[in-house]
C-alpha cells in the first residue's frame, strides 16, 4: 500500500519536470521514516552542468526541511513524460542516498506504472559504496 502510495506521487509530480532540453521527464517520491513524502523533478539549465536530478531534488527538499531519515525512494521517468522503460538513478544520486540512507536497507522502486516496477536496495545498486562511516 505505501509502495503504491510512492509510485503514485512519483507519477503525478512527472509534468512538473523542468526538460526543456532533453525532453525527458523525471520525478521521485522519497518516503521519510515519519511516513512524510517528499517529491523531486530533475530541474534542467541552459548550461547544462546545473542540472539537478529528480532524485536529488526530492532529497534536497526533505534534507531541507530537517528530514534525516529514509525508507524509500520511487523513481519514474521517460522521454516526453510516457514510461516506457525503467528510470534507474545516476551515480552521483547513488551516492546522495549512500549519504543518508542505510543501504542494506534502503528500498529504490523504478516504476513504469502502479503494477509495473522493480524494487532494489541501495546496496545493490551501489555496492561497497563510500559512505559517512569512513570518515569516522
Ligand atoms: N535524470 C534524472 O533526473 N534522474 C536520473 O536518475 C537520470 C537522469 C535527468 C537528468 C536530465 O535532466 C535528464 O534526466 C536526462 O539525463
Amino acid at each position: 500500500m505505501e509502495r503504491q502510495r510512492l509510485i503514485q506521487a512519483a507519477i503525478d509530480a512527472l509534468p512538473g519536470a523542468y526538460v526543456p532540453y532533453s525532453h525527458f521527464h523525471v520525478a521521485a517520491a522519497l518516503l521519510c521514516k515519519d511516513g512524510t513524502v517528499y517529491t523531486g523533478i530533475n530541474i534542467e539549465n541552459a548550461a547544462y552542468t546545473p542540472t539537478v536530478c529528480a532524485e536529488r531534488s526530492a532529497f534536497f527538499r526533505a534534507v531541507n526541511e530537517g528530514k534525516r531519515e529514509f525508507e524509500a525512494i520511487a523513481i519514474c521517468g521517460g522521454k516526453d513524460g510516457v514510461l516506457t522503460d525503467y528510470c534507474s538513478p545516476c551515480g552521483v544520486c547513488r551516492q546522495v542516498m549512500r549519504e543518508f540512507t542505510d543501504p542494506g536497507t534502503f528500498k529504490i522502486i523504478l516504476a513504469k506504472s502502479l503494477t509495473e516496477y522493480r524494487e532494489f536496495t541501495l546496496e545493490q545498486l551501489l555496492p561497497m559504496g563510500f559512505g559517512p562511516e569512513n570518515l569516522m
